[in-house]
């Protein structure tokens, strides 16, 4: 796929100022490959009327140069309920698409790869919901947005990192309540806990990029770079939060660099995310031990075009599920 397309004089002139955002982190050498297929990208987006929404995780090649909206899980659920496209390609995992298709029933969702899921999403299903219920009564069911529809059509609320304190907070007050069911991260469950004096029982979920980041590696990290900034995603383990200088979605960590330029920073989270922050800012320097996500990796450029030429793979949601999935999202997505 996209083998046929040539780096012509045209392309080159129509991707110059794209390379010129990703050439430090694109050898030059590599972009006739690239040039193309991201050409030809944008140009099938126009003709079909399609949005891409891209996830942080996505390589630079995505992110910067046919991602029309980028973010974090929550901003990209936010998106996918306002935009006015016929067609959203999500480049990001499969449960990010099937959030898109409940807020946007009408529109048609496509994933480049259905093979692009998420370990978090793959530990639980709608039974163990239900059979949560019956072993805590009455307690709220609080659902971290990497789940399957299924399991969010069983939950009162859904959350995403970047909005999970709150979310807990706000429905633990709701519901009268100390205490809340949340599912399925269990890190997430306690770093959350940790903050908010709310308690949870949770699950045995753990996302399988940053339970493998521990609290020797932060404390490395520090010893051989002095004065480094720590930033880590809150579905690492708690003790590796507890040595970050800084925990928080992976939009809350790009505004963290943002807002506070620190000289040398790590990202202890998913490998494209430096690629991609470091992009915008030049002056920060970036140590880049990092963990891949294999199943966003899954999201390539060429499989992008495949998924705007042949309109695969389309992602559906029964409409009964979606319908009881959709509650639970809007829910989050009022509290601001
Ligand atoms: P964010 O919501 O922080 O983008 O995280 C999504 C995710 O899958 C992290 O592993
Ligand atoms: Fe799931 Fe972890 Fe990959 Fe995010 S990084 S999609 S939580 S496996």
């Amino acid at each position: 796929m996209g083998l046929e397309l040539a780096y012509s004089d045209d392309v080159a002139r129509a991707t110059e100022s794209l390379y010129a955002k990703v050439s430090s982190v694109i050898p030059k050498v590599e972009w006739p490959a690239y040039a193309p297929v991201i050409a030809e990208i944008n140009r099938l987006k126009k003709e079909k009327g399609a949005v891409i929404l891209a996830h942080n995780y996505m390589t630079p090649e995505i992110f910067h140069c046919v991602g029309d909206f980028v973010g974090d899980s929550l901003a990209l659920a936010r998106e996918a309920a306002r935009t006015d496209a016929k067609i959203i390609v999500q480049a990001g995992v499969h449960f990010m698409a099937e959030t898109s298709k409940i807020l946007s029933p009408d529109k048609t969702v496509l994933i480049p790869s259905m093979e692009a899921g998420c370990s978090l999403a793959s530990s639980i299903t709608g039974a163990d919901v239900r059979l949560l219920r019956q072993k805590y009564p009455g307690l709220p069911v609080v659902t971290y947005v990497n789940t399957s529809a299924d399991v969010k059509a069983e939950s009162d609320i859904c959350c995403t990192s970047g909005n999970a304190v709150k979310v807990v907070e706000t429905i633990a007050k709701d519901f009268g309540v100390d205490t809340v069911i949340m599912i399925p991260d269990k890190y997430l469950a306690r770093n959350v806990a940790a903050q908010t004096g709310v308690k949870v029982i949770t699950w045995e979920g753990a996302c399988e990029v940053h339970e493998r980041f521990t609290a020797q590696e932060i404390r490395d990290y520090r010893t051989a770079h002095p004065g480094i900034v720590v930033l880590a995603h809150p579905e690492c383990p708690p003790e590796v939060v507890a040595e970050s200088d800084f925990a928080g979605s992976t939009a809350a960590m790009i505004r963290y660099v943002g807002d506070n330029k620190p000289r040398r920073v790590v990202m202890v989270t998913e490998c494209s995310m430096s690629d991609n922050v470091a992009v915008e800012h030049p002056d920060v320097e970036f140590v880049r031990p990092c963990n891949l996500c294999p199943h966003m990796k899954r999201i390539t450029l060429d499989g992008i075009l495949q998924s705007l030429r042949t309109m695969t793979y389309e992602v559906t949601v029964p409409a009964d599920v979606a319908a009881r999935a959709r509650v639970p999202i809007d829910r989050m997505l009022a509290i601001q």
